[in-house]
């Protein structure tokens, strides 16, 4: 007998959200107000003529000096809204306390340790121009560059705002890097001033934050200030005339700040996401189109209203959260849950049970989570009241049908919609992506977004058919990245010269026969570990900075709740004996080098890595043999014999 998901798979059933969901939706009235009757005629007409469509979206929210045009596309360089001044703060904060929304809750935080603090726009506000004037007070001036290495505590919106709001652009590193991924960061963007914690609470221990960063300090030459959130009480060593305490210099800071207007293509942030080289690329985003971008796919994709609670549960040091836990929600002025610790800690109840507490109305993920809760079993979520749940969204990772299914029955209770969105650090919004009153598919990210030209294309870049390709987009979008931070020449080798002004996502895709999209995986050498973007070629550096170690190979390897882990091949230097204990030594020197996320779940040691004659590393033969996919022709290869000796690692 099939399994009700072989069936539904084979029947290529549509799910569609309820009648009720698609009547009251965002995009539905937006359309209606159009005149427009179809999803299918929106697209149509957005295609036709995109600047209507982003020029509509632009004018609800408020700009100090309205802009001259909608679009400069001189490929692959865009301006958005050229000429208008705006600054993305005013619109996420200063608009909504002069009206009703002053009182309302902008984030409901629950610590790990289940200490809960609710901030409202009106307290936000405050503290935000509080940090801000300190940041002044420092010196920091418009166009400077801010480290924020904050783990999910309030003080992280609060400085990444404050900085937004004087002009300052912010680079926030992820508290799950380890110090080295800091200071590699903090040198690139030239830092005047970082902002860290003592420490934060991970599955019940403390992680000193400011301890580890201590290491690295002084060789960040431009480095003035480190503000330092007390948070976990953890010891601490301040250095005095460098590092200061956040409540200490907020203390007695006026509550009122001058938003600094901005021009609509000023930078924002930068943020470091991984390629297929060792350096990471500094993705950067600017105030205007970015706003705009993410602004429109909260509203009209996970169709938040003002009754909603909104419970975006990435980490803010990942694109998803700056875009989706800080800046669209805000700008929307929607209630926002935001939580410190992991999911599963102290046991898989907590992510039910923040739902069930605080009415969690729509909730978005990775199928990392999902998977990994799908393996506790429903027993867990089906213990608390969901009912509140009407939309669910999924991020970061093709999702497989077996996850989007048990997401949907056991915890949408089948009345819940997913949104599968795809996008990426550099598109700074969602792309690819249902919408309330489109029909799903389980696994598929369904269509691209109103204006959005994508296509699925092979190596010469004529459009696919049929099969698999390289999933790229042709027209640009207001929230895309506008260039890698003192990189102009990789932001356009990288992404648009393989085929000229034609953004490369680096993804493979394929279209069905309804215009659907599946996205497969990364075409390169950059892994997906838990939603999280890994480049093989950072680990590889760090295994190799290890003085024992002479080659390292990594590739990532199928797994069913990570989407993907890493796995390495070492070979080590005359005088170096393999051993269980330097497998240790090389995690714990990768876990300080980028972070535990980069950890390797498998580390062989071998004699020899397989060749070419050049004397090239063959990853391509190590990933088909992890995978046990066929290794093809190895007979070109210097060392065939090395294949098969992967299979018995030292
Ligand atoms: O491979 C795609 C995958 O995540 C990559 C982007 O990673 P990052 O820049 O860290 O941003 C993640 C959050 C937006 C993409 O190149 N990806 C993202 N969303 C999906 C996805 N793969 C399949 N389905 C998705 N919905």
């Amino acid at each position: 007998m099939l399994s009700e998901l072989e069936a539904l798979l084979k029947e290529n059933r549509l799910f569609s959200p309820s009648e009720d969901l698609m009547k009251n939706s965002n995009i539905q009235k937006w359309m209606a107000h159009y005149g427009i009757t179809s999803y299918d005629e929106l697209l149509q007409k957005a295609q036709n003529d995109p600047e209507w469509f982003w020029d509509e979206l632009a004018q609800e929210l408020e700009w100090y000096q309205p802009y001259e045009n909608v679009l400069k596309w001189d490929p692959p360089h865009a301006e958005w809204f050229c000429g208008g001044k705006f600054n993305i703060v005013h619109n996420a904060l200063d608009r909504h306390v002069k009206t009703w929304r002053k009182n309302k809750v902008a984030y409901i935080w629950e610590g790990e340790s289940g200490q809960v603090k609710k901030l409202t726009y009106h307290d936000l506000h405050r503290k935000v121009n509080q940090m801000a004037n300190a940041l002044r007070g420092l010196g920091v001036k418009k166009g400077d560059r801010v480290s924020i290495y904050l783990p999910m505590i309030l003080e992280l919106p609060i400085a990444m705002l404050a900085c937004a709001k004087i002009g300052a652009i912010h680079s926030v590193v992820f508290s799950g890097f380890w110090a080295k991924a800091f200071q590699e960061r903090a040198n690139d963007a030239k830092v005047k001033v970082a902002i860290t914690v003592d420490g934060f609470y991970r599955r019940g221990k403390v992680i000193p934050l400011k301890e580890n960063v201590d290491e690295v300090l002084d060789d960040i030459p431009s480095l003035e200030t480190l503000i330092v959130v007390k948070h976990a009480g953890s010891p601490v060593h301040m250095k005095p005339g460098r590092d200061l305490w956040w409540e200490e210099i907020i203390h007695e800071q006026e509550k009122e700040c001058i938003t600094e207007p901005m021009d609509s293509e000023d930078p924002l942030f930068i943020l470091y996401t991984s390629g297929t080289t060792g350096k990471p690329k500094g993705v950067v985003h600017v105030h205007g189109g970015y706003a705009v971008g993410i602004y429109t796919t909260l509203k009209l994709v996970f169709d938040l209203k003002d009754q909603d609670i909104w419970w975006c549960a990435a980490d803010i040091g990942w694109i998803t959260g700056h875009s989706y836990i800080v800046y669209a929600p805000l700008i929307m002025g929607v209630t926002s849950v935001m939580y410190e610790g992991a999911p599963d800690y102290p046991d898989p109840n907590r992510l039910w049970e923040i739902i069930e507490e605080y009415c969690v109305s729509v909730f978005y993920t990775a199928p990392t989570t999902i998977r990994l809760f799908m393996k506790y079993g429903e027993k867990w979520p089906q213990k608390h009241d969901l009912s509140s749940l009407r939309l669910l969204g999924s991020v970061g990772e093709p999702i497989n049908p077996e996850a989007w299914m048990w997401y949907y029955k056991h915890v949408g209770n089948r009345q819940c919609p997913i949104m599968d969105t795809w996008w990426q650090t550099e598109t700074g919004m969602q792309l690819i992506t249902p919408l309330p009153i489109t029909s799903l598919k389980p696994g598929s990210v369904v269509k691209p977004f109103p204006t959005i030209k994508a296509d699925v294309v092979d190596n010469k870049g004529n459009p696919i058919g049929e099969g698999g390709g390289h999933l790229v987009i042709k027209t640009p979008w207001p929230s895309m990245f506008r260039t890698l931070y003192k990189d102009p020449d990789r932001y356009v080798d990288a992404y648009w010269s393989t085929f000229p002004g034609v953004y490369l996502s680096g993804d493979v895709a394929r279209i069905d026969e309804d215009g659907y999209f599946w996205i497969q995986g990364r075409a390169d050498d950059v892994l997906n570990v838990a939603g999280h973007r890994i480049s093989t070629a950072e680990v590889e550096s760090a295994l190799v900075s290890y003085d024992a170690v002479a080659e390292a190979a990594v590739v990532g390897k199928p797994d069913q709740v990570k989407g993907e882990e890493i796995c390495s091949f070492v070979t080590l230097k005359k005088g170096f004996d393999p051993s269980p204990r330097l497998k240790h030594l090389l995690r714990e020197h990768v876990r300080r080098e980028i972070g535990p996320i980069a950890s390797p779940a498998f580390i062989g040691f071998v004699e020899d890595l397989p060749k070419t004659r050049s004397g090239k590393i063959m990853r391509r033969v190590i990933k088909a043999k992890v995978k046990g996919d066929d290794v093809g022709d190895i007979t070109t290869l210097a060392n065939p014999e090395a294949v098969d000796k992967l299979d018995h690692p030292l």
